[in-house]
């Protein structure tokens, strides 16, 4: 096995799964993971369960997943108490670090905050209407690719990332930096870039200053008005927040999230998000 930058740039979404079940260790060691390491920076109360999707449906408990991804046979569902932005964040983080040791048992995901039917997971579940599923994250033996999930992700472009230095930046946000430039930082920056994101979107911006690396999320046009959009970015950002901490952990660059907004004079369409302090 490589490294962790090199696991992460090799990580796609998984669309076609093989529909078989998950048995004895492999099934022992995805639960181990799904139950260890609940919470997140802004501690909000996760339940996580690992469910067996054709369990429900034998009992008429549909699951619908629109087709577009095949073949799902154990999924990943959370659930948040309410919707919030905090939630979604650290809903993101939270489960990047599942999927990352998921890649490690050679396991394929894919995130899905869109294409499934909220409502039929809920009943199915019997999650209360006042809690809300962010995405649910099917897992598995990855298939060969079908011709429609080729089709998909030439539409997002998944396998390309924007370039290093229109992410990221030093003391504001006129002042780009390059890989080159980021010295010990290059490796956290570089596990970011390569973050999955809901429609590949890479909301993510963040401007280096002092002792800390600020994180923002640019609003994304045309969509911005999306209620929906505007919160699968969040788990973005949570998503990011993971590759980054966990990159900073292997460059032993140790620090702490906080809640600290820089006030830098930016173009509205940046949200503060948060900020990881350098001990
Ligand atoms: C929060 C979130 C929600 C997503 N929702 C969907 C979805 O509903 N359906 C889907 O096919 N892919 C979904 N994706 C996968 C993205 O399209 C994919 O991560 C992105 O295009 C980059 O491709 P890659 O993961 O192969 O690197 C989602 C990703 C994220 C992070």
């Amino acid at each position: 096995m490589g490294s962790l930058l090199e696991l992460i740039k090799q990580r796609r979404s998984t669309r076609t799964f093989e529909n078989t079940p998950m048995l004895g260790k492999l099934c022992h060691d995805v639960h181990q993971i799904v139950h260890k390491d609940n919470i997140g920076p802004f501690k909000t109360p996760i339940s996580i369960k690992f469910i067996d999707r054709q369990e429900y449906i034998k009992q008429n408990r549909n699951m619908g997943t629109y087709g577009l991804v095949k073949g799902i046979r154990n999924c990943i569902v959370g659930i948040l108490d309410e919707r919030s932005s905090k939630g979604m964040i650290d809903y993101g983080y939270i489960i990047q670090k599942k999927i990352i040791q998921f890649i490690q048992l050679d396991l394929g995901t894919c995130w899905m905050g869109g294409s499934f039917n909220r409502s039929e997971f809920k009943e199915a579940l019997n999650i209360s209407d006042s809690k809300f599923i962010p995405a649910i994250i099917p897992i598995g033996k990855t298939h060969s690719k079908s011709l429609l999930e080729r089709a998909l992700c030439s539409l997002v472009r998944s396998k390309t990332r924007k370039p290093f230095d229109s992410l990221f930046f030093k003391n504001n946000m006129d002042t780009p930096i390059t890989d080159i430039q980021a010295h010990d930082l290059y490796i956290p920056l570089e596990m970011v870039r390569w973050a999955p994101s809901v429609d590949n979107s890479q909301p993510w911006r963040i401007i280096l200053k002092d002792n800390c690396a600020h994180f923002f999320m640019k609003k994304i046009q045309p969509l911005e008005s999306s209620i929906v959009h505007i919160d699968l970015n969040m788990i973005d950002m949570g998503i990011a927040m993971s590759h980054f901490e966990m990159g900073c952990n292997e460059v032993h660059r140790f620090g702490n999230w906080k809640e600290q907004d820089p006030n830098f004079d930016l173009d509205p369409k940046y949200k503060y998000i948060i900020s990881w302090n350098f001990f």
